[in-house]
């Protein structure tokens, strides 16, 4: 190859039998061929990351100081509703008495928040039956209900009636501070 980047050099002073020139040309023949392969890489590496709205939809950080006990706010995340309750004493009491009992998705209520922040549940707002939004408040466990087709969670997010096959779910989260949390 480098025979042939010496012979059409138009510099009359250069010759293929200068070793400093041709050392020169090997290397710039080399750069030249990575920067071909770089350019035909780059375009399907490039296809492979995330877009930037898909990244800033993979995680999300919520700000807890205005979610009162008792209160829920309905957080968009990944294109589902999450649940973010702030729980009452109330809704934590039941929801241990619930641990008892004969649980169609086996889970305790302490598997379901995080250590030393029972009052906080985040939760998948979507029923694990056909994926409709279940309102807090309806049913007689305390917790939400989907009209669809009647499925009952208690104060958890735990199916106890109906025909949904498991849980509301817990995504992956963390709290950054006391008041603060990151989803996903
Ligand atoms: S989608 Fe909730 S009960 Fe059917």
């Amino acid at each position: 190859m480098a025979d042939t980047v010496v012979g059409a050099n138009p510099d009359p002073h250069v010759t293929g039998d200068d070793p400093d020139r041709r050392d020169f040309i090997h290397i710039a023949a080399g750069v030249a061929a990575l920067g071909l392969v770089g350019g035909l890489a780059w375009p399907f590496i490039d296809q492979m990351n995330p877009a930037g709205d898909t990244l800033a939809l993979a995680s999300i950080e919520f700000d807890l100081s205005k979610v009162e006990p008792g209160q829920q706010v309905v957080v968009k995340w990944r294109g589902k509703p999450l649940f973010v309750r702030n729980r009452t004493p109330k809704e934590i009491q039941e929801a241990i008495q619930g641990d008892h009992a004969d649980l169609r998705d086996p889970a305790t209520d302490e598997s379901r928040h995080k250590p030393g922040k029972a009052n906080w549940l985040v939760l998948v707002g979507t029923c694990t039956h056909l994926g409709c939004v279940p309102t807090f408040g309806g049913g007689e466990y305390g917790g939400w209900f989907c009209p669809c087709h009647g499925s009952v969670y208690d104060t958890s997010g735990r199916i106890r009636k109906g025909p949904a096959p498991k849980n509301l779910e817990v995504p992956t989260y963390a709290f950054l501070s006391d008041t603060k949390v990151k989803i996903g």
